[in-house]
């Protein structure tokens, strides 16, 4: 077991009184590339980092789910197990965190998958609001947990599907699967090729340090949340471009098709779907790159994909343009933020010799404009979810 784990583990014997049954976790991910793609049948190039969510789980007899957390602050949430199987929208119950563990659990409950009773610990290291699915994190634990301990014997793509309608029709955040995908799906050292119209994936190597090359997080500490506003607007957007192209999705659009056809679209629908459908071609760009060894080549494609967001899909922030910018002239090879935007952080890939330099421009920029410090790290492809001990 980790460190983490085992002290996870000692953590729940002393709040619950008993030991766990066993300790599951589950992956953030960054975004290579392939932004708002997911739920317009599109592709996608997640990666599964390192930060975790754990939970420690013992299966009761209680008839309830007591779901407790290590987030500062947290109060205890108990959830009776046959209530919440009749749930159809919403939680009542408080605390976010509590949302996605409860959601995950009625997504099981859905398909007859129970278990009798519940104790939950809760234990997370994937910073909160940083565009690095720290709550599909949450989700891919609990689920890989629940899928053990009541035999249900579901595959990966079936607890994908589980944690989407947990997020969806449960918590109502109108996301798509990358962040599932990602956490799920992702194996160490290797970006996930992820095509939402089938589900079908490809591992595709990603060794930054064979090219001494970094992949820095600059988060900006820009908090953002899907449940409402711009994500749900850029949603409704998309579906309104289908409608007015006349297609199921706009995967379907390709670049041809789109300079056909754009005069039907208003400004702002052109623009957003302008962004989906070069967004696609970039991916399947870099994997291309990627396949062919030449990961240090894929950088202006990044940059692309951050203009791309920032001028047609208008989801980045002054902070994220500004780390991006500033990233880029200090040495990044590329730059983009990555997540659903709106806030969160912003991804450099950058040569190892020019990280600190790098790092320090940022530093120094964000100091310069009066934002908080942000926070920047080097990231590298680790594994997807699993049980740990
Ligand atoms: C969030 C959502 C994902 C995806 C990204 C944008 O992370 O949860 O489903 O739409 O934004 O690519």
């Amino acid at each position: 077991m980790s460190a983490a784990a085992t002290t996870l583990d000692a953590e729940f014997q002393n709040r619950f009184g008993a030991d766990a049954d066993g300790i599951w976790s589950a992956p953030g991910r960054v975004n290579l590339i392939g932004e708002h793609t997911d739920y317009n049948a599109g592709f996608a190039l997640p990666f599964a980092i390192t930060a975790r969510a754990r939970v420690a789980v013992r299966v009761t007899h209680s008839g309830e789910a007591v779901l407790e957390s290590t987030f500062a602050g947290a109060a205890p949430v108990r959830v009776r197990l046959d209530e919440l199987a009749a749930e159809d929208s919403g939680f009542s119950g408080d605390g976010g965190w509590a949302r996605y563990l409860a959601g995950v659990v009625w997504a099981f409950a859905r398909r007859g998958i129970t278990v009798p009773g519940l104790d939950v610990l809760l234990h997370s290291d994937v910073p909160v609001g940083a565009g690095l699915s720290s709550s599909a994190a949450v989700e891919c634990a609990i689920a890989v947990a629940v899928n053990d301990l009541a035999g249900a014997g579901l595959d990966r793509p079936e607890l994908v599907q589980i944690c989407h309608e947990a997020e969806n029709d449960f918590v109502g955040a109108p996301t798509g699967i990358l962040d599932q995908s990602a956490s799920l799906l992702a194996t160490e050292g290797s970006g996930l090729f992820l095509d939402c119209l089938d589900r079908s994936t490809r591992q595709v190597p990603l060794d930054l340090a064979a090219r001494d090359l970094v992949l820095l997080v600059i988060d900006t500490r820009g908090t953002h949340a899907h449940e409402s506003g711009g994500y749900r607007d850029r949603v409704a957007s998309c579906r309104l471009g289908e409608r007015v192209l006349e297609v199921s999705s706009l995967r379907e659009v390709s670049a041809q098709d789109f300079a056909e056809r754009a005069h039907l679209l208003d400004p702002e629908t052109r623009r957003r779907v302008r962004h989906v459908v070069t967004e696609n071609a970039r991916v399947q760009d870099v994997v291309a790159l990627l396949d062919a060894g030449r990961l240090e080549d894929i950088g202006p494609l990044l940059t692309a994909s951050h203009v791309s967001m920032r001028d047609d899909y208008e989801i980045s922030s002054p902070e994220l343009d500004e780390a991006v910018d500033t990233a880029l002239a200090h040495g990044a090879l590329g730059a983009r933020m990555t997540g659903g935007g709106f806030g969160g952080s912003a991804i450099a890939l950058v040569p190892t010799a020019l990280a600190e330099t790098v790092s320090t421009a940022v530093s120094a920029a964000f100091e310069r404009s009066g934002w908080a410090s942000p926070h920047i790290y080097a990231v590298v492809p680790g594994p997807g979810a699993g049980r740990e001990g």
